[in-house]
């Protein structure tokens, strides 16, 4: 393919709402996300499931929703969001792209944004992510990368908040692996106002970074090795996958020995406030992270999760495009 006249590379657009992290976005705008995602939810109460918004904010909109890694939950919520909203999706598979054989985030980024108003992707490295935002024209979501899954924590804020009131001053505990999900919950509880404690082995700790940013906000972001002292108090409980989709598989035995200690059960939940929700991003592992019978237990709230992927986002896409 030939080269054709491009935008000079200084010709980059930034003045737009990208939704990349939770900790670059206003705390009032997220505020103003999780209100709006819950009022639109319970807009649809009692309304057939094909039945469109009525006020299809984003009627003859063409949404991008790129997947470098697998995905149940985003990929189909991000769909149903969009249509539900008036608007129409290609789901496009990274290594079938160009993008997966050598053409640059850039130009893919400049490409595309001729074609759709809005791009969601899901990929490795963050850098990925930042560089389709950088040269993108149109806003560009962060579907999940190695370092953090802001959709996810956006959904988890609304069914906390949908069960127990207000997150702000509660405490959260997050068990077994400070990962990507975890980062985001941390920088959430810097922007919400909540508290966390994470338990897990030393191997497996936040990066500084993450809890830097919400202890800097004012939140009490602990580190505690014995898992039952950890959850003494706790309003939720949360517990992820001990192997992401980024780690090596090779080294699934060992963390899963260094990990087992920390797994949610009946026995650990007891030791958290009677009433303490718990919750699971989904895919889970069951009975090695957490029990079937927590997870299907009284407390357990993991398809409210699931399903407020679907209205949180569709906030989030209505802030990019300021619908
Ligand atoms: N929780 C989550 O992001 O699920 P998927 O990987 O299925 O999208």
């Amino acid at each position: 393919m030939g080269a054709g006249p491009h935008a000079p590379l200084s010709q980059k657009r930034n003045d737009m709402n990208h939704f990349l992290d939770i900790h670059k976005t206003d705390a009032n705008d997220l505020r103003a996300m999780i209100d709006q995602a819950g009022a639109m939810k319970r807009a649809r109460l009692g309304r057939p499931k094909a039945a469109l918004d009525e006020a299809q904010p984003l009627k003859d909109r063409m949404v991008a929703l790129i997947f470098e890694k697998p995905s149940t939950r985003t990929r189909v919520s991000f769909d149903v969001g969009v249509r539900q909203m008036g608007g129409q999706t290609m789901v496009l598979s990274g290594k079938d792209m160009q993008l997966g054989h050598g053409e640059t985030i850039a130009d893919t980024a400049r490409v595309l944004s001729r074609y759709v108003d809005m791009i969601m992707i899901r990929t490795f490295d963050e850098t990925i992510l930042t560089e389709m935002a950088e040269y993108s024209d149109v806003p560009v979501i962060n579907g999940l990368t190695d370092r953090t899954h802001p959709c996810q924590i956006m959904a988890d804020v609304l069914t906390f908040e949908e069960h127990r009131g207000p997150i702000a001053g509660k405490k959260v505990v997050w068990t077994g692996d400070g990962n990507n999900v975890c980062a985001s919950f941390l920088h959430a509880a810097g922007q919400f106002g909540f508290d966390l404690t994470f338990t897990g082995p030393a191997q497996f700790d936040p990066e500084e970074e993450f809890m830097g940013f919400a202890r800097q906000k004012g939140s009490q972001i602990v580190v505690e090795r014995d898992p039952f002292k950890a959850v003494e108090g706790a309003d939720l409980v949360v517990a992820d996958t001990w192997v992401s989709m980024h780690d090596s598989q090779s080294a699934k035995e060992r963390r899963h020995n260094l990990l087992r200690p920390y797994q949610v059960n009946t026995e650990l939940m007891s030791h958290a406030k009677p009433d303490a929700l718990f919750m699971h991003c989904l895919p889970a592992h069951r009975e090695e992270e957490a029990t079937s019978e927590v997870m299907d237990g009284p407390n357990s709230v993991i398809f409210d999760e699931a399903e407020n992927r679907l209205h949180a986002q569709k906030a989030v896409m209505r802030w990019c495009l300021g619908v």
